[in-house]
């Protein structure tokens, strides 16, 4: 068996320049009078620069938690952080931003400005009472010395890259004046306008209906190899995972069960659970077999259960292997990794351990 606990278990000396954020052993707990809540637990993930890395799974499964901690915007407390966030920059830098009090500068200044976030509800971003170019202009002036007129221009020329039309007059609009696909646009503008490194989309399309979720998923893709981002994004449908992601990470209960390059995600998915989302997801291709919804449900997230936490509705699994303990990640293929017993014996027949 070929043990590897992640790509970002490399040495320092390893790591390529590529590298652009490494998450070791991260957790995000919920201190809550109900009990503990392991919405993130023990994340091993890494994004390269210029990808595009797609997270998903079902509702529940901590995406939203992951991405928030990443920014350092999930509320502390109730939330606990634990693990690494190493974010590198350009220049050879490499910062942990799970190390700095959540109030430090340093994280407001990675903020909006080196990695910002599009996120879930489009109309909870914008503020009602202010127009959304002053409200865009704001992120400019708050992380970069340009004069009020510098940022206006920007504002203007960001609002124009997002394909609203006439930017100087909508410049003056207010939120509830546009709607909901211009909103999401102009919330694009807002996480762009400062020209991040990392931009994280949180179900970018979800409350959209589906010619504007494609126009907004051009637009991402279009704006990405322009100011060549990194880009992350978070989705419960792997139709968009397909159409967006060079890589895929596959959640469940906190943690990533399996990753990888996302041709050998769809070709030859090696987790119990990614075979079962694959199944449950609607093909052009086979229009004519049935969907298969995945049994069961996500366990509530207060009972840690022994071993793998898709067991008890995985249907594939041997009890006494899987619930012994938590599987490592093993490789299965190149730079993919899968959290399950069941796989060993793929990972030794590659010869590879
Ligand atoms: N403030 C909080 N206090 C306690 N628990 C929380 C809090 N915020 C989130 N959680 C819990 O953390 C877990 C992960 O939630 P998260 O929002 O990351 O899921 P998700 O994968 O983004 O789901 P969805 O697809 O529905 O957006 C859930 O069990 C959720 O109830
Ligand atoms: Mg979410």
């Amino acid at each position: 068996m070929t043990e590897k606990s992640a790509p970002t278990a490399l040495s320092r000396a390893e790591i390529s320049a590529d590298v652009l954020l490494e998450l070791k052993d991260l957790h995000t707990h919920f201190h809550t009078d109900d009990g503990l809540v392991r919405a993130v637990n023990g994340v091993d993930l890494t994004l390269r620069r210029g990808r595009t890395l797609g997270v998903v799974g079902e509702s529940g499964c901590g995406k939203t938690i992951l991405s928030r901690t990443v920014m350092r915007i999930v509320p502390e407390p109730p939330a606990s952080i634990s693990g690494h966030i190493f974010w590198h920059r350009q220049n050879g830098e490499i910062v942990d931003l799970a190390t700095y009090p959540v109030k430090a500068r340093q994280l407001r200044e990675v903020r909006g400005k080196e990695i910002s976030m599009i996120f879930q509800e489009p109309m909870s971003s914008f503020s009602p009472i202010h127009t959304i170019g002053n409200q865009i202009a704001e992120a400019l002036l708050v992380h970069e010395r340009v004069s009020k007129k510098e940022a206006q221009e920007r504002t203007i020329e960001m609002i124009g890259m997002v394909g609203i039309s006439q930017p100087d007059k909508r410049f003056h609009a207010y939120p509830f004046e546009l709607s909901g696909g211009m909103r999401q646009r102009a919330m694009i503008a807002m996480a762009l306008v400062c020209r991040p490194t990392l931009l994280i989309a949180d179900e970018p399309t979800t409350a959209l209906d589906v010619t504007v979720e494609a126009a907004i998923l051009k637009l991402i893709k279009s704006l990405q190899a322009q100011l060549g981002m990194t880009v992350m994004i978070i989705t419960h449908d792997l139709g968009v995972i397909a159409k967006m992601a060079d890589d895929v990470a596959v959640m469940y209960l906190g943690k990533v069960v399996e990753q990888g390059p996302v041709e050998a995600i769809f070709d030859a998915p090696q987790h119990p659970y990614t075979r079962a989302l694959l199944k449950s997801m609607p093909r052009l291709s086979n229009t004519g077999s049935r969907l298969e919804a995945i049994r069961g449900n996500v366990a509530d997230p207060y009972t840690v259960l022994p071993g793998c936490a898709f067991f008890p509705r995985c249907g594939e699994g041997e009890q006494d292997r899987c619930t012994a303990a938590m599987p490592p990640l093993v490789e299965v293929g190149d730079d993919h990794l899968v959290r399950c017993v069941m796989r060993e014996g793929v990972a030794h027949g590659r010869g590879s351990g």
